[in-house]
């Protein structure tokens, strides 16, 4: 039988491998050296004062949102096609996600939507850049200074994305990144919260562990999380992130082969090219249904391109649409159209560093043949 076309696989290198060897001969398994070292070179990579490791990108948003004061009652502006952790975590502080419609050529939360979902209650803004897009930070930057807001990035998807000379993860009061294995880099489980501003740091070092600093046995006076990374994660994260230039390069060369093989077909609309001046890290390269197709018509194709040999993924469900946000704290302002009818679309294709050319031909054929098939119905 021919072998499955993976939706993702992560990079590994013979220096991941020894990284982590080194770790476990170390015999130091948890807050140590490796630790310090990944947040120093994700900081130096992002062009931030510092950084601090955490569990995961999830865990990173909760600290990141404590650390700007955001609690219950509070809203948070966010978008509603992401992945259901950026809205979670506002929801597990108590406060409200407060859904603004996505910009359909760019996937990512419109600034217009923004402004028009402030009320008075309204404290931060949490834009995402979905799949490695930057989402548009001069605009949300501006509105948050208008109106007195913090604006914490969602960059869990965008490690290595540039807009203009700044780098995602360095435009915003703080940012998150997550380092799940199907990220341009990984740590297996992990993610880090970056900032220029010392106490953001501060608060997010402390309560990763339960208020306490190294060396501070008692803690601060607010309950803190286990949110810690082990040094093996950072260990492996960092040796990833030493040549993340040349992840990113390779998906870049990935998304511009996609657009090749899929550029002319009418029942696709592919994601918009690299606009100049900004880099896009392509976390995923996630293709939209022409219109004429409905959701139960992408699942259909997308079933039949498993049972051709090649995994896809449903990135995402809109959030506001799934079971989860049924309970208090979400709220869609307005409407959503944009993000539900390119989430009813939304075809994840396989993506990660070591795809060859065979098995893009496998997915592209697998995806266009379904397609047809589609059209026969
Ligand atoms: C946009 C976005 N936000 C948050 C997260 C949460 O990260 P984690 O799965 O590491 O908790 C992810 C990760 O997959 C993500 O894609």
């Amino acid at each position: 039988m021919t072998e499955i076309v993976p939706l993702a696989r992560p990079s590994i290198t013979a220096e991941d491998r020894q990284a982590v060897m080194q770790v476990l001969s170390s015999g130091r398994l948890s807050g140590g050296p490796r630790t310090l070292a990944f947040e120093r070179r994700l900081a130096s990579a992002c062009g931030v004062a510092g950084a601090a490791a955490v569990s995961s990108g999830t865990a990173g948003l909760m600290l990141a949102l404590e650390a700007c004061k955001i609690g219950p009652g509070d809203e948070v502006i966010t978008t509603p096609f992401t992945f259901v952790a950026t809205t979670s975590a506002i929801r597990q502080l108590g406060a409200t996600a407060v859904l603004a419609d996505i910009d359909p050529d760019c996937w990512n939360i419109d600034p217009a939507r923004i402004v028009e979902a402030i009320t008075p209650g309204t404290r931060a803004v949490l834009p995402v850049h979905v799949f490695g897009r930057p989402a548009d930070m001069t605009a949300i930057r501006e509105i948050a200074r208008d109106h007195d807001l913090r604006v914490i990035e969602d960059a869990c998807e965008a490690l290595g994305s540039r807009n203009g000379g700044q780098a995602c993860g360095s435009m915003g009061d703080a940012a998150v990144f997550g380092f799940y294995p199907n990220k341009v880099v990984t740590s297996g489980e992990g993610g880090a919260v970056t900032s220029d501003d010392p106490a953001i740091l501060e608060w997010c070092r402390r309560q990763r562990n339960h208020g306490r600093l190294p060396g501070s046995a008692a803690g601060g006076p607010v309950p803190g999380h286990n949110f810690r990374i082990s040094e093996l994660q950072a260990a492996l994260a960092e040796s990833q992130l030493k040549r993340l230039p040349k992840l990113v390069k390779r998906r870049q060369q990935l998304a511009g082969e996609y657009a090749r093989r899929l550029s002319e077909h009418e029942d696709l609309r592919l994601p918009a090219a690299e606009p100049r001046g900004t880099t896009v890290a392509w976390f995923a390269y996630v293709v939209r249904l022409a219109d004429r197709f409905d959701a139960q018509a992408r699942d259909r194709i997308r079933k039949r391109m498993l049972d051709l040999g090649v995994e896809t993924g449903h990135y995402f469900p809109a959030v506001h649409r799934l079971p989860s946000s049924e309970g208090p704290g979400i709220r869609v302002h307005d409407t959503t159209t944009h993000a539900e009818a390119l989430a009813d679309r939304v075809i994840a294709l396989p993506f990660f560093h070591d795809l060859d050319d065979d098995q893009m031909d496998r997915v592209t054929e697998a995806l266009l043949s379904s397609i047809s098939q589609e059209k026969l119905r």
